[in-house]
C-alpha cells in the first residue's frame, strides 16, 4: 500500500467548505484496488488564528510541512485582515520557501459549462506561471511615511537561473501536449531590463526544444488573443503578475472562477508541492454552501498526477466531467447545485 500524507490548510473564507469536500474526494480516489491511501492532516493557519496569535505560521510550521508528500492549500484573505499582511503570512512564505518556482494553470471549457465566448469551447490552455521572483519578490519599501515626500518602491527581480529554470520547464511541459506549441508572453517593449532578460533566455532554451513551436507574444496582446483567436493558443509561460492576471481570465473565458485549478511546483521535488484552486475567500458567497468545489477538485487531479497516481487523476477527470456534463453545477456556472450537491454527485460517479 502506497501511503501518502497529505497536509490540508483550509485557510480563510469559502476555503474550508471546498477543502473539506477535495478531501473527500481525495479519500474517495484512494482505497484498496488502487493500492493507495491518502493521509490527511488539517493545520488552522488562518486569519482568525492570526489575529489571535499574532502569526499564521508557527516558527516551526514551514519545518513541520517539510516532511509531507503535498500540501491542499484552500485560500486566504479576510475582511479583518490586510490583503497584503494575509498573502504574504502565509501562502508566499510556502510558494517561496518551498521554491514552488513552477505555477501550473490548466483552463479547458468542461462538458455542460457555457463559456462566454461563442468560440469558447477550442479552449485548452495552460498557463505557466513564474512562481518565484519577478514583480512578486516582496522587494521594495516605503520611507517618509504620510508625508508629502513620501516614496514606494516595487522592485520587480529577475535572475537568469529563475527565467531559464521556469523556461526550460515550460518547454518540457509544452513537449507531452499534443500541439507542442509555447507562446511567450512578456512585456517587453516597455520593460526593457527584465523582460528582455526572459525573451533572450526564451530564445536560447527553445534551441534546446525543435520539436516545439513557439511564438510571443505582448501581455497586452495576448489577452485580446485568449478572447478572439483562442484556438491558437496552446501553453503560455508568464511572468509572476502577468501569468496571475492571465489565468483568471482564462478561468472566466472557461465559465467561472470556481473551476480555475493550480499546482505550485518544486520540480525537483526537494519540497513538498502546493495544489489549491486559484480563487480566493470568496466573501460574497461564504456560508451559503454555493461555493463550487470543481476547482478544487481539478486541483486534487493535479496532486494525483504529481503523486504518480495517473489512473485516480483520470478516474478523477472523467468523474468531474460527468456531473459538469449532466448539467449538476454550482450558481457561477448558472446551475443550482449546491457545493454539497456537485460533491456527492462526484462521489457517486467515482464510485466503482
Ligand atoms: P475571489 O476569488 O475570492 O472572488 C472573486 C469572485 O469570484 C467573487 O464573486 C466570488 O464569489 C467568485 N468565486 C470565487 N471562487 C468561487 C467558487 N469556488 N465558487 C463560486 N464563486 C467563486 O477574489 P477576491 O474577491 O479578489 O478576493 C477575496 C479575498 O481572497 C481577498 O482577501 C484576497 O486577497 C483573497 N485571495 C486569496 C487568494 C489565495 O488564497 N490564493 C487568491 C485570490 C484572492
Ligand atoms: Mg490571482
Amino acid at each position: 500500500m502506497r501511503d501518502y500524507r497529505i497536509a490540508a490548510i483550509p485557510g480563510d473564507g469559502i476555503g474550508p467548505e471546498v477543502i473539506a469536500a477535495g478531501v473527500e474526494i481525495l479519500h474517495a480516489c484512494a482505497g484498496a484496488d488502487t493500492g493507495f491511501r491518502i493521509l490527511v492532516e488539517a493545520f488552522d493557519w488562518n486569519s482568525a488564528n492570526y489575529l489571535r496569535r499574532g502569526h499564521y505560521i508557527p516558527d516551526d510550521g514551514l519545518a513541520r510541512l517539510k516532511s509531507f508528500d503535498a500540501i491542499f492549500f484552500g485560500a486566504v484573505g479576510s475582511l479583518e485582515v490586510a490583503d497584503h499582511v494575509s498573502l504574504w503570512g502565509l501562502r508566499l512564505p510556502i510558494a517561496q520557501g518551498f521554491d514552488q518556482y513552477a505555477n501550473v494553470r490548466p483552463a479547458r471549457v468542461l462538458p455542460g459549462v457555457t463559456s462566454p465566448l461563442s468560440g469558447g469551447q477550442a479552449i485548452d490552455w495552460v498557463i505557466i506561471r513564474e512562481n518565484s521572483e519577478g514583480e512578486y519578490a516582496g522587494h521594495g519599501g516605503r520611507a517618509h511615511r504620510g508625508l508629502p515626500i513620501e516614496v514606494a518602491t516595487e522592485t520587480a527581480i529577475f535572475t537568469r537561473a529563475g527565467v531559464e529554470r521556469i523556461h526550460r520547464f515550460a518547454f518540457e511541459f509544452a513537449r507531452k501536449r499534443p500541439r507542442k506549441h509555447l507562446t511567450l508572453v512578456t512585456k517587453s517593449n516597455a520593460q526593457r531590463f527584465g523582460l528582455v532578460l526572459w525573451d533572450e533566455v526564451f530564445h536560447q532554451v527553445a534551441a534546446d526544444y525543435p520539436d516545439v513551436s513557439t511564438d510571443r507574444e505582448l501581455v497586452d496582446a495576448a489577452t485580446t488573443r485568449m478572447v478572439l483567436k483562442p484556438d491558437t493558443l496552446d501553453v503560455m509561460v508568464a511572468t509572476n503578475l502577468h501569468a496571475d492576471i492571465l489565468s483568471e481570465l482564462a478561468a472566466a473565458l472557461s465559465g467561472s472562477l470556481g473551476i480555475g485549478a493550480t499546482a505550485n511546483l518544486n520540480p525537483e521535488r526537494t519540497f513538498p508541492s502546493m495544489f489549491e484552486p486559484i480563487h480566493g475567500s470568496a466573501f460574497d458567497i461564504v456560508g451559503k454552501g454555493i461555493a463550487n468545489p470543481i476547482a478544487t477538485f481539478w486541483t486534487a487531479c493535479l496532486m494525483l498526477e504529481h503523486l504518480g497516481e495517473d489512473g485516480a487523476a483520470r478516474r478523477l477527470m472523467r468523474a468531474i466531467e460527468a456531473v459538469t456534463g449532466a448539467g449538476i453545477r454550482t450558481p457561477d456556472l448558472g446551475g443550482q447545485a449546491s457545493t454539497r450537491g456537485v460533491t456527492d454527485a462526484v462521489l457517486e460517479a467515482l464510485a466503482p
